[in-house]
């Protein structure tokens, strides 16, 4: 392990040093996985942004590489994303070499622009585009919120694509070379990082819908003609907004198909020289629920290389699976796959040293004191999926319709370990594995 330090998390991306927030151009290209985020890397605290950058070959197991993009004269470098520009649009490639570009937020004092910078070396080295900026939209929004640009390519329409939030929502653009974006529409109702992708309703490939979503992580399910987001319906979210900032991966081959997204978590890892964390990868999914399509994340399958299984056992009562779970109770890190069967409608939950890691009240459609309407509000069932790190514990429930996170903070008062709770309830299904550390 080439890190030493007691609260450095063992599964989850940190960066040496400084602050991170905001994944940012997220990309698959040639046997890598981009990630770059927003990063301070003289502080531990947000300010004097740059793009961080990490790569992997698999999605885990994450390598650090220097700072991608620097302050210049336009400003900080805030969010953005990247793309792979096969077909020369923009006219940066150079011989068989498709360039990657970026494009991201420019922050002035006075406001916002989006800029855009291109590497022919895999992500390595970046050189700006001299006509920078791409879009200045002050004086249109009258707001220096103008940021975010999220850019992927539409097939049908032969164009790029850029979702942008500006001031109370998010704008879609239109370019034929990355360059010249002419403004198309626009969908009040969201805040920053702005995402819009197109996925398959229960894996049917003949029935597509778009999903438009925000930081928070509320989104809408609609349409999408390359100009205008038609939205179906109101609001709902997938998290309760202490993941923010998601993003999701773009040039992800065909042949995998999958919507991978991470996001970012303002986790104060007590004593290390960073701070901040980006979430495990999920995958997205649309499916059919009581409710109508809603969106589903789950963590990508690649986190199972890290696992070893230390029991799988069925029909437990709260005594026994807790007592099965006290080897485990000061583990680094550790996946709890569990199922609790309810025998009334109440509450129960598991603890580890007196934090709820799990608290669901069935009466008031609550999970850690927010609203979450399961998708069959007459189960007498809740299934968790605890992915616990040294510093952080991600909950996915009920197959990834509602996920949280939290820091990991035991009482120290508390001596309990983990401890299912409840009345007269049953630990229908108690699966755990230990997790390896992703830093070699
Ligand atoms: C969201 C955000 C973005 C902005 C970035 C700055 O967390 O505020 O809107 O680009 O962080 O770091």
């Amino acid at each position: 392990n080439m890190y030493k330090e007691e609260n450095r998390p063992l599964v989850h991306y940190t960066q040496r040093r400084g602050w991170n927030n905001d994944p940012n151009g997220l990309l698959y290209y040639d046997g890598e996985y981009h990630l770059f985020y927003q990063h301070n890397p003289y502080e531990r605290e947000w300010g004097n942004m740059h793009w961080g950058h990490a790569v992997s070959k698999d999605l885990i197991h994450w390598e650090e590489l220097p700072v991608a993009l620097y302050p210049d004269e336009h400003g900080t470098m805030f969010s953005g994303s990247a793309v792979i520009d096969y077909n020369n649009t923009a006219g940066f490639n150079k011989g068989n070499t498709p360039a990657m570009v970026a494009i991201y937020t420019a922050d002035q004092p006075q406001k916002q622009v989006q800029c855009i910078a291109y590497s022919l070396d895999k992500g390595r080295t970046w050189t700006k585009y001299k006509g920078n900026p791409v879009i200045d939209s002050f004086d249109k929004w009258q707001s220096r919120d103008t940021r975010d640009p999220k850019v992927f390519w539409y097939a049908p329409g032969n164009n790029w694509v850029m979702i942008l939030n500006e001031r109370d929502g998010h704008s879609i653009y239109n370019s034929s070379n990355l360059k010249d974006w002419t403004f198309q529409s626009h969908v009040t109702g969201f805040w920053e990082c702005p995402e819009l992708f197109e996925l398959a309703v229960d894996g049917n490939p003949d029935n597509k819908k778009w999903v438009m979503y925000g930081a928070s992580g509320t989104y809408m399910i609609g349409s999408f003609d390359g100009k205008t987001f038609t939205p179906e319906a109101g609001k709902y979210y997938f998290t309760s907004g202490a993941i923010y900032a998601a993003q999701t991966f773009t040039n992800i081959p065909e042949s995998d198909g999958r919507r991978i997204q991470i996001g970012w978590s303002n986790i104060d890892h007590a004593g290390m020289p960073f701070k901040g964390t980006m979430t495990l990868p999920t995958s997205l999914s649309l499916r059919t629920t009581k409710d109508g399509v809603r969106l589903f994340s789950e963590p990508v399958k690649e986190v199972e290389m890290l696992q070893t299984k230390a029991f799988d056992r069925k029909d437990l009562t709260v005594q026994q699976a807790s007592k099965m779970l006290q080897p485990y109770n000061n583990a680094g890190a550790l996946r709890i796959r569990t199922t609790l069967k309810l025998s009334h409608a109440t509450s129960a939950g598991l603890n580890l040293f007196g934090q709820r890691l799990l608290d669901y009240d069935m009466n008031f459609n609550r999970v850690n004191g927010v609203f979450y309407s399961p998708e069959d509000r007459t189960s007498m069932e809740i299934t968790v999926d605890i992915i616990l790190d040294k510093t952080m514990v991600e909950v996915y429930v009920d197959g990834g319709a509602y996920a949280y996170y939290m820091e990991r903070k035991a009482d120290p008062n508390n001596k309990e370990g983990f401890h299912f709770w409840g009345h007269n309830i049953e630990v229908k299904n108690l699966e755990v594995y230990m997790l390896q550390s992703i830093w070699k």
